[in-house]
């Protein structure tokens, strides 16, 4: 695992923090080959479709009986399907974003179609790796998924949120023979109410390794504290085994400490049934470990080693770190010990310009975004986050509510939940699992029977945390969900905190959601007409609460442990109060860029106390409103403040923690200052200016430069600048972007819930002085990412963003499909003299002559008998398309055995007229539609004969 340290600088505000973008270590515990195992990316290459393909009606005999047949799914699940002409791609992938807003779309989705569509990929496998065990992992795939390998149905997921993990050795073949995946996303389902994205938007992989290896998940390395001194990791390690016989392995497990020295280990020797599972149990003690902080999140790592005859056949690395926690009644969350209030958010994942398919590193960005306003605490509503999110938590040190997305405990639903707990249990920051949000059934017997069975699945495979779910109410009632969770969440209810707290004086109680107030970034007049929202913290849901007040009743109440607010960023879709054309909600504390709103000053200054902060809202550019007075709100954590207009005083006050400071200022263009004084000392002043006119672009990349691995990505914030180099916090300018060099872009937004720009195209307009363009590495990229942008009567700006060489992620190679891959052949008995290869098979007839693939090598009668049986018919079916039909087009045979003769739809093609091997090429007829092939094969005496490799149809070159 390598890291690189870059100096990131950040946007609008031009101070860089060193921070350590673990670009690969984000794909932890890749490529282990000494062990055996890899895992590989399968991000690139992929082919899609957009839109159903529907499967073709079966008719006849035959055509139903092959149907019914493993290995032959039909239409675009077949591993035939001619996908020549669909659009190449690499994951991950969101479609719906790529697409326009419609307002006949549903509101919920953000006005996004999303539909069903298809996506494929070839995969080739060496013959040296046969007998290996081979999984396919997608870690989401929006929303409800159909999984083929080679024509065989291997998976079905109904569930956008949850990975697939899928064992695929038995279908695959090697050496030349392409596998074929297929996969039928159907984005019609729904499991939310926001806008959930369509298609593969997480990463794919492929596992390689041992045939005896621990399974995907299997190490269960969650430490708890035995005492003050001693700690232990009852390592539990699954292991399954997929070879040809039992076998007796020892587990090794060591742990690591921060600076990598082995600090305890253990191992234990067990037997793994043949095609069975088995776990071992090698709890490792710790002696004062250092541990797991919101300042300094520190992590050990947790190697477990499979080795046979001494030698090791599998390896797993994670991390974990060793913190305690505790929900109490009266006194809220404490972290090893100590008293932490919950300054939590609730966050949807989708993200300006990407739709959900967030890069890793923008996932980075977010989250820098949400420490710098002081958040501590993170609910991913209402589904678990991708794998690599949480890693980037444990590093960077925030809380996590993991939630489950479905409330339902029948075996499916209960296989969600439980692949939530087993991939997430050794991340420190988890410290809840909720198990659902508002259900109707909440405050019924059926919800808290519902509820107990899966708070019990969640207990058997992690006692070390409570679960929670997130209500918002029925918790009065004499049987429900409360009753059967650890932690009661409150999803709004201020009004019941206190009256539940006084009939329940033992629970737990945390806010799991609140606030919902909204504000649309950079506004500060409320116009309904056009769907803006002031930014003054006045306007919020019925249910909810201004982010004031919300905070207020939490923070004043030490049995809530904390609060989680809807939302840390704006999100697609639920553009409550609004609808058309708004297709944002405008809930967050930040927009959909991560651009601060006003909220985003008012937690910041509840919310860190280490040094001193002020802030200024509105902007000062009110230019033709001289004389009119304007509501000014200080925000600030010091003791009083001060303000001044062109340096004259226009009043002190005593900080308000929970309202905020509020102002009447009569508008004068200039500066208006605010310091903040502590002790009668200034400790911290800030400033809005009255621009000039916008005179000229400016590009500010987030980071220094950019791995060249294809998946690293950064915001760029573009802005207008005045003469004299101030951003204009009023401008509109509509920018067109040309990205050239060792990258491209892959999206963009200006935060403007109303917008209906296309997010993927060559221009966006600032939506009040800001916009973001995302822009990512090329696979292999390096030398400099050129950015220009230019606006109508603005000087254009440019940026070079440097792109170092950086070893790619371990990735499985693209490999080309053929163009027809023809497979499925029924093969003829054997006969003694040349049959008729133009015979007819009845379409009833199932058994004369057999079935397989290639290598296809049939065996000749002994000896050298003129009568010997030494011919045999194969034959295969398929559909000669446009591309096929020009006259142009060829069948490549590889390697036939023997002497042959080709036969198209009844005639001759071409022959070949040796005994041995050879591959041999025909032209195609110029005609279309469906074709049958057949293939005549004469043995010498003795020796097999048949079809050895692929054969193919394709244009000809
Ligand atoms: C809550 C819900 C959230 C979101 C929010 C909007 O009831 O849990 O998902 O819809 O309301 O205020």
């Amino acid at each position: 695992m390598t890291s690189i340290t870059t100096s990131v600088r950040l946007g609008w505000r031009l101070y860089a923090i060193s921070i350590l973008v673990l670009c690969s270590s984000l794909f932890s515990s890749l490529a282990l080959a000494d062990s055996g195992r890899e895992r590989l990316s399968l991000d690139r290459g992929w082919l899609f479709h957009l839109g159903d393909i529907p499967i073709p009606e079966i008719k006849g005999h035959g055509a139903t009986y092959g149907n019914a047949k493993a290995g032959n799914a039909q239409g675009a699940a077949a591993t035939r399907y001619n996908d020549g002409d669909w659009r190449k791609l690499d994951l991950p992938h969101d479609w719906a974003v790529e697409g326009p807003f419609d307002p006949k779309a549903n509101v919920s989705q953000g006005y996004r179609p999303r539909g069903i569509s298809w996506y494929r990929r070839y995969l080739r496998v060496d013959e040296n790796e046969r007998g290996r065990y081979f999984e396919l992992q997608f870690d989401g795939i929006a929303t409800h998924a159909s999984i083929w390998v080679n024509g065989n149905i291997v998976h079905r997921n109904w569930s956008g949120y949850n990975a697939s993990n899928i064992d695929i050795t038995p279908y695959l073949r090697y050496g030349d023979a392409s596998n074929t995946i297929a996969i039928r996303v159907d984005a019609e389902q729904m499991e939310g109410w926001w806008y959930e994205g369509a298609g593969i938007y997480r990463h794919a992989w492929l596992l390689k390794s041992n045939p005896v290896h621990i399974i995907t998940d299997g190490v269960h390395a969650t430490p708890k504290q035995l005492n003050d001194k001693q700690w232990q990791i009852p390592v539990e390690v699954t292991l399954d085994n997929s070879g040809k016989q039992a076998a007796d392995v020892k587990v090794e497990v060591t742990v690591f400490s921060p600076d990598n020295k082995a600090i305890a280990s253990k191992t234990q020797t067990v037997r793994v049934p043949l095609l069975g599972k088995t776990t071992a149990s090698l709890p490792v003690t710790i002696k004062q470990p250092e541990r797991w902080t919101l300042d300094k999140p520190t992590l050990y790592s947790v190697k477990t080693v499979v080795l046979q005859d001494n030698k090791a056949i599998d390896e797993v690395h994670l991390k974990t770190g060793f913190r305690s926690i505790r929900f109490d009644a009266q006194q809220g969350f404490f972290l090893n010990n100590q008293h932490v209030k919950l300054q939590g958010v609730c966050l949807h994942q989708d993200h300006a310009g990407v739709g959900v398919a967030v890069p890793d590193s923008i996932w980075e960005y977010r989250l820098r975004r949400l420490k710098e306003l002081g958040v501590n605490a993170i609910r991913f509503s209402h589904n678990a986050p991708a794998p690599e999110v949480l890693d980037m938590v444990d590093r960077m040190g925030f809380l996590v509510m993991d939630e489950n997305r479905n409330f339902n405990p029948s075996p499916d639903y209960m296989k969600q939940l439980e692949w939530m707990v087993r991939r997430d249990r050794h991340h420190p920051g988890v410290i809840l699992w909720s198990v659902f949000n508002e259900e109707p059934v909440q405050g019924t017997e059926v919800g808290y029977e519902m509820a107990r069975r899966m708070t019990a699945v969640v207990k058997a495979l992690d006692d070390t945390r409570p679960v929670t779910a997130a209500m918002n109410g029925g918790f009065f009632t004499a049987l429900n969900v409360s009753h059967a969770v650890d932690v009661l969440g409150a999803n709004y209810q201020v009004p019941d905190y206190d009256r539940y707290h006084k009939a329940n004086p033992n629970k737990p109680f945390t806010s799991s959601e609140d606030t919902s107030a909204f504000m649309t970034r950079g506004e500060f007049t409320t116009d309904n007409s056009k769907n803006l929202i002031a930014s003054y913290d006045d306007d919020f849901a019925k249910w909810g609460n201004s982010h004031r007040d919300a905070w207020q009743a939490i923070d004043s109440r030490p049995y809530v442990a904390g609060g989680f607010v809807w939302t840390g960023f704006d999100y697609r879709g639920e553009p409550t109060p609004n609808e058309w054309p708004s297709v944002s909600s405008v809930f967050g504390i930040m927009d959909l860029n991560g651009f601060p709103k006003t909220a985003y000053y008012m937690h910041q200054v509840q919310w860190i106390k280490d040094r001193p902060l002020i802030h200024i809202a509105p902007h000062w550019n009110w230019q033709g409103q001289e004389g009119k007075e304007i509501r000014v709100m200080v925000m600030a954590n010091v003791e009083r403040i001060k303000l001044l207009l062109n340096g004259r005083e226009l009043g002190e006050q005593q900080v308000d923690p929970y309202r905020m400071n509020t102002f009447k200022v009569a508008y004068e263009a200039g500066k208006l200052e605010a310091f903040g004084y502590k002790g009668g000392k200034e400790v911290v002043r800030t400033s809005v200016e009255t621009t000039g006119q916008a005179v000229a672009l400016e590009l500010l990349p987030d980071r220094a430069s950019l791995a060249g691995d294809g998946h690293d990505a950064m915001p760029i914030t573009v802005r207008a600048l005045d003469a004299q180099g101030r951003a204009v916090p009023i401008d509109h300018s509509e920018v067109s972007f040309e990205i050239s060099g060792a990258g491209q872009s892959i999206g963009h937004g200006n935060g403007d819930p109303n917008s209906h720009e296309d997010e993927k195209g060559k221009t966006r307009e600032l939506f009040n002085g800001l916009a973001q363009l995302i822009v990512q590495s090329h696979f292999d990229g390096s030398g400099e990412l050129l950015v220009k942008a230019s606006a109508p009567g603005l000087q254009a700006a440019s940026v070079r963003i440097p792109v170092q060489k950086t070893a790619a992620i371990p990735f499985v190679a693209v490999s080309d499909a053929p163009m027809l891959y023809l497979q499925n052949w029924r093969i003829s008995p054997a006969y003694a003299t040349r049959p008729d290869p133009n015979q007819a098979l009845a379409d009833n007839d199932m058994n004369t002559w057999n079935w397989g693939n290639p290598p296809l090598l049939e065996v000749a009668a002994k000896g050298s008998d003129e009568k010997a049986n030494h011919f045999h018919l194969f034959r295969s079916n398929f559909i000669q398309d446009k591309r096929l039909s020009s006259g142009k087009a060829r069948l490549l045979f590889t390697r036939i055995n023997g002497k042959a003769e080709i036969w198209l739809n009844g005639k001759l093609l071409g022959s070949k007229t040796s005994l041995g091997t050879a591959d041999l090429s025909v032209d195609l007829p110029a005609s279309e539609g469906p074709a049958q092939l057949t293939v005549l094969v004469e043995a010498g005496p003795g020796k097999k004969a048949g079809l050895e490799g692929n054969i193919i149809a394709e244009p000809k070159k």
